[in-house]
Formats: structure tokens, C-alpha cells, sequence
């Protein structure tokens, strides 16, 4: 499928397989796709969780250089903020196998840019994904119950997380993304339901972050939950941050102002390596774990943070660690901000 250059105003889309192809099936973005409204276009659904959705579909390659506008600014409720409901995704692949999705823009999206949902070996290079910084949840990449999902040569500038990686998220290459502004790239939250399944492998390599609220985060709810998932596996390696809120943040009560139970989920074999630049906060690595299941096996090499919001310049340049509930952690090279102990 084509769509050539040209602007066209489309209402919601569901592509549904399973196809029976032997090679991937093609669709080729060179245009501009306008996200319609029920007032411009016929027979437009109100109420839809994704604008174009691709599901159930082995083989697959959305390529074209086009860009997919979600003309969502009309739609975000700025008082609304994490509360707000979930408004469409641009893009949504869900149990989609083997797909490339190479060269295409996501602009405004009313909801997350694009959705990676039950998938199994997917990659999506040379992405743009643009929205405000003031955009409320416009993640731009949400992976969840999802195994092998690279991303690289990717530029994401937008309101909420740049990538965010919930329950389920499996062998997961992140590599040459520039982030900023935006909220990080971000494992969880987790914790929130029964029965979640376990964030397991995951590498997040040579990337920028720049003017971001988070640099690299992991972030678990409180509660009372008793099947929990755990993160393990996760190594963060030659990221550089520009003037970064919380540049290198663990944080096991997001979320959590009237739980008192702390979070069940176990965070294990984390690994921070090359990670230099700038924090625009004082503390800039924050190391907050659970009560009930103190993390394991963090482990800091060449960390080179310098704060640049300081009130007074003259001051020298020094940010601090923080740390609680974090048994085995493990410190190699430069530390800057010192090891907390
Ligand atoms: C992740 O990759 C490893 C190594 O290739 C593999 O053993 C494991 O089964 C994969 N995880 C899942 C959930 O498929
Ligand atoms: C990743 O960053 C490291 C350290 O800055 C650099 O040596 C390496 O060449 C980079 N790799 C790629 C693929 O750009």
C-alpha cells in the first residue's frame, strides 16, 4: 500500500491480519496522514484507543519518510495531567511480529506517538516524534508485554516519557536516541496490577537526553500486591545528558501519597555505565528502593555529573547521591556525584 505525497485527512484505522503473506506486507507512508474529526469526516468514531492500529500481523514494514499528524492539541486537558484519559495513539502495533517501521514522523499525537503492544521482534528506526514539552501523556514510544524491540537513529522531542517500557517488556535495545524535552526514558511503573509480568533485559546505549525532567528512571508504585513483577537485567551505558532534572533515578513510591505499603517489586542487576553531563538538580543520582524488597546488584561505573543549576556560580559544580534501601550497591571509576556510603 501507498499513500503518496499529499495531505489527507483520515479517520480511525484498523489494519487486521492474520494475512497470509510470505513476504512482508509493505506500507509505504510518503504523505502526510491528518488525524479527522467526527465534524470533518463522515462516519468517524467519537471514541477510538488508537488512530491507525496494525494487529495480528506477521511480516510487516511501515517505511515512506511521510508523517502521521494526530492534531492533538485540542484535545489535551492540561488540568487533567496523569489523571486524564487515555486518548489515541497514533500509531498502536499490537501482536505484530517481525516488522520494521523505518522513516516516518509522528506530530501531536492526542494520546502516546506510538504503541508496541505484544509484540515479538520489532524494530523501529529513524523515527521523529514531536510534541510539546507542555503536552500532557504524549509518550513516544510505550512498549509493554512486548520481546525483542530495537529502537535507534530516533529523535523524540514531546510531554511525557520519550520511551517508556511497562509491564512485560523483554530484550529491549535502545540505541543512538536523542531525547529532550520530555520525561526520560522510563522502565514502569510497575506495581500497579496483580500478575504482571517481569521487565527482563533491557539496554539503553548511546543516547542524549537534553533538557529532560528525567534522565534515566525506573519507577515502581507502592502497594499491597503480593504477585509482583521485577526488573532485572538493565544496563544504561555511554548516555550523555544536557542540564537533566534527575538524571539517574530509582524510585519505588511513585505515585504513592495514600499508599503505605511498600512497593512488592524487586529491582536487581542494574547497571549505570558512562553516564556524564549535566544535571539541572542538585541530586543528581537518586537511588530510592523498596522497604520490602531492597534492590540488588546496582552497580555505578564512570558516572561524571556536574550541576548546573546552582544558585550561586561561583560554587563549585558538586551534586550529590542519594540512597535508600539499595543493598549491593557497587561502585567502579570516576563517581560524580560521590558513591552515597
Ligand atoms: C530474551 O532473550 C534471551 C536471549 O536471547 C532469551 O533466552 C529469552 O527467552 C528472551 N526472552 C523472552 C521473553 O523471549
Ligand atoms: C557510543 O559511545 C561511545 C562512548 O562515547 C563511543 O565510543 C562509541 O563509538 C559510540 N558508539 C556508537 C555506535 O556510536
Amino acid at each position: 500500500m501507498v499513500i503518496p505525497p499529499g495531505k489527507f485527512l483520515v479517520g480511525p484505522l484498523v489494519f487486521t491480519g492474520p494475512c497470509v503473506n510470505k513476504e512482508p506486507i509493505v506500507v509505504q507512508i510518503r504523505g502526510t496522514l491528518l488525524s479527522a474529526s467526527p465534524d470533518e469526516l463522515e462516519d468517524t468514531p467519537m471514541e477510538v484507543d488508537n488512530w491507525i492500529q496494525f494487529y495480528d500481523i506477521n511480516g510487516l514494514n511501515v517505511i515512506g519518510g511521510g508523517t502521521l499528524d494526530g492534531r492533538g492539541a485540542a484535545f489535551w486537558s492540561h488540568d487533567l495531567g496523569d489523571q486524564g484519559p487515555g486518548l489515541p495513539v497514533n500509531v498502536m502495533f499490537q501482536k505484530v511480529t517481525n516488522a520494521l517501521v523505518r522513516k516516518l514522523s509522528s506530530v501531536n499525537p492526542k494520546g502516546f506517538h506510538i504503541g508496541v503492544v505484544q509484540c515479538n521482534n520489532i524494530r523501529l528506526y529513524n523515527l521523529r516524534l514531536v510534541a510539546p514539552e507542555d503536552s500532557p501523556n504524549t509518550d513516544g514510544i510505550h512498549i509493554s508485554r512486548s520481546n525483542l524491540v530495537k529502537i535507534a537513529n530516533t529523535e523524540i522531542t514531546t510531554g511525557d516519557d520519550c520511551i517508556g517500557m511497562i509491564q512485560g517488556s523483554t530484550n529491549i535495545s535502545i540505541k543512538k536516541v536523542r531525547c529532550g524535552p520530555g520525561h526520560g526514558i522510563s522502565i514502569g511503573s510497575l506495581g500497579k496490577y496483580e500478575n504482571e509480568a517481569d521487565v527482563r533485559g533491557v539496554v539503553v546505549k548511546n543516547c542524549t537526553l537534553s533538557n529532560t525532567d528525567n534522565g534515566l528512571r525506573i519507577k515502581t508504585t507502592r502497594g499491597p500486591k503480593a504477585i509482583a513483577s521485577q526488573a532485572s537485567s538493565i544496563i544504561f551505558q555511554d548516555i550523555v545528558m544536557h542540564n537533566v532534572k534527575n538524571p539517574i533515578i530509582i524510585d519505588q513510591e511513585y505515585n504513592a501519597q495514600n499508599e503505605v505499603n511498600p512497593s512488592p517489586v524487586k529491582i536487581s542487576d542494574v547497571h549505570f555505565i558512562n553516564i556524564r553531563g549535566t544535571s539541572k538538580s542538585p541530586v543528581a543520582v537518586q537511588v530510592g528502593c523498596s522497604k520490602k524488597v531492597p534492590c540488588q546488584n546496582i552497580q555505578f561505573y564512570n558516572i561524571i555529573l556536574d550541576y548546573v543549576g546552582r544558585p550561586v556560580k561561583s560554587l563549585p559544580p558538586v551534586c550529590t547521591s542519594t540512597c535508600s534501601y539499595a543493598s549491593g550497591l557497587s561502585y567502579k571509576g570516576i563517581q560524580k556525584p560521590p558513591a552515597c556510603h
